[in-house]
């Protein structure tokens, strides 16, 4: 279908051609011939615009993502002339970009948080922080089984299968049971509770903490001000990893 022939179509033709042939993510695909999706087609800044040229606020940045915006012209640039130039290269070996990112991520990072992997999502990013934890148990502790990590009720991590079971919101994980082993959810904002399960299930046996600095998805919940300078000290005291997801 050329790029005209698309233009030609209306909102109920791409509604059509979305509800043949698009899977969407969280959704109950029989009731969508009742509710009309909108079709969006163009943004600016803050605005979105639908195929029938009605403006929106963007209130949600996308899903939280966009936070520099739509249509940025220097970032299109970029992208257009970085895909000329070098459109891929595996980081087997080193491409410029990357290095350079990197570097700059790591100079607005506090102390020695000097080193960036990159990923696709947030999903993606803590499955790899939980691996990389779970690595680092096993490599330290080589004599010891460090391989749990706590995470939160109510706590939202991503749909992979690692991030999912770190979730903490039944609803989400049901239907996908059973999930990866070793998470042992906690109260999502009692430090106490994190003490306790760290001596019960044994100080060996743990190896991260993770947690949302302010939780997201599952309901805005504010931690106490000194709930996160506590979490660094436990994990300094048994030295288990801290990862801190901030996704959104
Ligand atoms: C706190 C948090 N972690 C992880 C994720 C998963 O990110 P993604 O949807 O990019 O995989 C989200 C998504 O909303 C999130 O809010």
């Amino acid at each position: 279908m050329t790029v005209n022939k698309q233009k030609e179509l209306a909102s109920q033709d791409y509604r059509k051609i979305d509800r043949d042939h698009v899977w969407h993510p969280i959704f109950q695909h029989q009731n969508l011939e009742q509710v009309n999706l909108t079709v969006f087609e163009e943004a600016q800044g803050t605005t979105i615009i639908d195929t029938d040229g009605r403006q929106y606020l963007d209130a949600y940045s996308g899903l939280w993502n966009v936070n520099i915006g739509y249509g940025r012209q220097e970032i299109a640039d970029a992208v257009y002339q970085q895909m000329q130039k070098l459109s891929y290269y595996p980081h087997s070996q080193i491409n410029i970009p990357a290095t350079l990112l990197a570097k700059q991520l790591a100079d607005l990072l506090p102390g020695d948080l000097n080193h960036v992997y990159f990923s696709n999502s947030g999903s993606e990013a803590n499955e790899t922080a939980i691996k990389i934890a779970r690595q680092y148990g096993r490599q330290m502790y080589p004599e010891q089984n460090r391989y749990k990590i706590i995470s939160r009720y109510r706590g939202y991590h991503g749909f992979t299968y690692g991030a999912m079971s770190a979730t903490g919101q039944s609803p989400r994980r049901a239907a996908f049971e059973p999930l990866v082993p070793g998470f042992n959810h906690v109260h999502p904002t009692c430090v106490d509770e994190i003490i306790r399960t760290i001596r019960w299930e044994g100080a060996e046996t743990v190896v991260a903490i993770i947690a949302e600095p302010i939780i997201g998805g599952g309901g805005v919940i504010l931690p106490p001000d000194d709930y996160f300078a506590k979490l660094r000290e436990i994990c300094d005291q048994h030295d288990l990893l801290l990862i801190i997801d901030e996704v959104i």
